[in-house]
């Protein structure tokens, strides 16, 4: 009887030392416990709370999160001066409870623009700068301190080439329009770092000049911008000189550099919804190897091109197959991320972590 006792004591106390072995290896091995910046990947709140595995993995792999969705102007505003914080307040309690940093995605886009803001902007042009003010003084306001930085802009050029994307805030504001938004975002927490966040900067160089251009603008008028965001939805026949050329230019500024929504998809689109092309309809081996190496180099690149101080850190748009954006909005089969649709780590995963352990 006592025998028997001893032996289950034993054989838990054996269970426990493997399992806390395990979680201490997968802790040291996990991508945020080698990495010299902040790793990040986006999250919906709803998915993480209800998925431990998912959570498991989140926790010993990064220490910064970005909600894809939830910190977005039409989440959170029903209407003129009503606001409904309780899924940013639950992403922050995640993020403090991790210790892990919460970057704020975004403050003024086209795409998360609620319809009676449009509608109301057109009846009455003077409106739209004064609610501008209202809207980011409130809401960085009640963050201060709590999140890190902003996408204080979010895409406010066309998708391909230099020109102005003619959203409501451009032709009711006009350009100035993102200098007034940088103002009141720094006006409201000083010590947030302010970003301007955009794709396709990394291969498109009319695109990247427009966007040098402007922060070259904005700093002459010493508006507070610290930061530049390359989303970074790249494919696998993106070469890397052309990202590299490009984040060196942009490194050459001294801002912060945030790649802010890394995924590398196999197939292509035209940048719109639905826009997809199915090229490849399975994911093979080679596939799955040339993958870790357009990761591995992605992550060298930044490690040795954008000098330490301007490191913001690197962001995975969603780190699973299984819930990227990527399928549902391009109407494709793609596998972008680095782990696969049963959480299993993807050839991907490794191809990061040899990235950030590579000696430069
Ligand atoms: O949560 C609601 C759910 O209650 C409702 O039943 C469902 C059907 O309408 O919608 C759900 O909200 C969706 C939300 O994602 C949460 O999953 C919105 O419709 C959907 O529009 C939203 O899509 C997000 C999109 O931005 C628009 O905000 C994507 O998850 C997110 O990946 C995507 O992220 C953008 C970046 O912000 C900017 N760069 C490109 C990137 C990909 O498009």
């Amino acid at each position: 009887m006592l025998f028997n006792k001893i032996l289950k004591i034993t054989c838990v106390t054996l269970l426990l030392l493997v399992m806390h072995a395990c979680n201490k290896k997968q802790k040291e091995n996990g991508l945020k416990a080698n990495a010299e910046f902040p790793i990040g990947t986006a999250i919906k709140i709803e998915t993480l709370n209800a998925d431990f595995e998912l959570q498991d993995l989140q926790k010993s792999n990064f220490n910064s999160i970005t909600s894809a969705s939830d910190m977005k102007m039409n989440r959170i505003i029903e209407s003129e001066g009503v606001y409904n914080w309780s899924r940013i307040d639950g992403i922050l309690n995640y993020a403090q409870n991790n210790n892990q940093r919460l970057f704020g995605h975004n403050l003024i886009w086209h795409s998360s623009t609620p319809k009676w803001v449009e509608e109301k902007a057109l009846k009455d042009t003077l409106w739209l700068a004064g609610f501008m003010k209202d809207y980011i003084t409130t809401y960085v306001g009640r963050y201060k301190g709590k999140v890190a930085g902003w996408d204080v802009v979010n895409e406010a050029f066309e998708s391909a080439g230099g020109a102005m994307r003619e959203t409501i805030w451009y032709s009711v504001m006009g350009k100035d329009y993102i200098a007034k938004a940088f103002t009141y975002a720094h006006e409201a927490d000083p010590n947030a770092v302010l970003f301007y966040n955009d794709f396709n900067i990394e291969r498109d160089t009319l695109k990247l000049n427009a966007t040098l251009k402007l922060i070259e603008d904005l700093r002459e008028k010493n508006i507070p911008i610290h930061g530049l965001g390359f989303q970074m939805h790249i494919r696998m026949d993106i070469p890397d000189e052309v990202i590299a050329n490009a984040l060196k230019k942009a490194a050459d500024t001294g801002l912060k550099i945030h790649l802010s929504e890394v995924d590398i998809i196999f197939n292509t689109h035209n940048d719109t919804q639905y826009g997809g092309e199915q090229i490849y309809t399975e994911l093979t081996d080679d596939m799955k190897k040339a993958q870790a190496e357009k990761y591995k180099n992605l992550v060298i690149m930044y490690r040795s091109i954008v000098p330490k101080a301007q490191q913001y850190g690197i962001t995975f748009w969603d780190f699973t197959d299984r819930d990227s954006w990527i399928d549902g909005f391009f109407s494709i089969t793609d596998w972008p991320t680095i782990y696969d649709d049963n959480l299993q780590p993807k050839p991907a995963y490794f191809g990061v972590l040899e990235g950030l352990k590579e000696e430069l």
